[in-house]
């Protein structure tokens, strides 16, 4: 996988990308990651790259050319069939980034990132560039290398040997549409509070059946919304009417 960002602030992103989980993976050249200037490929001596809006109105516009040259040279980054590289245009209108739409992200070889600034990009160059708009939430940021720096870290911690344990993307939040169950560590008691005894009593089968039913009922009471379309079959669904019951004797 090789991202190329689009941008005006690469240190921005590069400080991002190059600490912690991704740092460690970029360094075991598990990805790639290239940053390209948009103002490098300006054609006036100021690298002036954005102008006023025809028809009038507030604030700048990023201008076509700069951002086009940027992309024709970021596409020489990785050498791959068309259909294994896609480019995205980080912006408020774009689909809202999610973990299915990261997962698609990750089959690609090459994903070129435009960050966005001022009030945006001409829509001529967008369009040239056939870009797929996504969105980190429905808010406005200031530009896009904050919503870029996320892009690559979530689909980073997707490809193979990014994470320490080949199933641990498996076992997190929003894989298959459920929440991560609630985790505890030292002390045992903490204030008065007490981890549950399951999670001390070394009996693995045990500890993973409680983690999937607490996964299940952790999703339940904070995203109901994908409660709903969980389907589980009859003896889990059993299961977890028993825990939720446990749970309520329990408090
Ligand atoms: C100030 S914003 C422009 C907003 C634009 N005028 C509008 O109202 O849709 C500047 C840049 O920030 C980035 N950006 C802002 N909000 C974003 C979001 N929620 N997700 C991804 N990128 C965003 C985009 O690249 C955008 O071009």
């Amino acid at each position: 996988m090789f991202f190329s960002v689009l941008t005006l602030f690469p240190e921005l992103v590069t400080t991002m990308v190059r600490e912690s989980i991704t740092g460690r993976a970029l360094e075991a050249d598990l990805f790639a990651f290239r940053t390209h200037n948009i103002r490098d490929y300006a054609h006036n001596d100021y690298g002036k790259v954005d102008d006023t809006l025809y028809g009038g109105g507030r604030g700048m516009l990023m201008m076509c050319q700069p951002i086009f040259e940027s992309w024709e040279a970021a596409k020489t980054d990785c050498d791959v069939e068309s259909d294994s590289r896609l480019t995205v245009y980080l912006s408020p209108k774009g689909h809202v980034l999610n973990q299915a739409l990261v997962e698609k992200l990750a089959s690609y070889n090459h994903l070129i990132l435009l960050c966005g600034h001022y009030e945006g990009v001409d829509q001529r160059v967008l369009d040239e560039m056939e870009v797929q708009e996504i969105s980190i939430g429905d808010y406005v940021l200031t530009g896009g290398e904050l919503a870029a720096g996320v892009l690559i870290d979530a689909v980073a911690r997707q490809l193979p040997g990014v994470l320490p344990t080949p199933d641990a993307v498996r076992q997190e939040s929003h894989f298959n549409c459920q929440l991560e169950y609630r985790q505890y560590t030292k002390p045992a008691v903490w204030k008065g509070r007490e981890v549950p005894p399951v999670l001390l009593s070394g009996h693995h089968k045990n500890i993973d059946k409680w983690r999937q039913l607490d996964g299940i009922r952790e999703t339940m009471l904070k995203r109901p919304d994908l409660f709903q379309s969980l389907k589980f079959d009859e003896n889990i669904a059993k299961e977890f009417v028993k825990y939720c019951r446990d749970m309520e004797l329990d408090s």
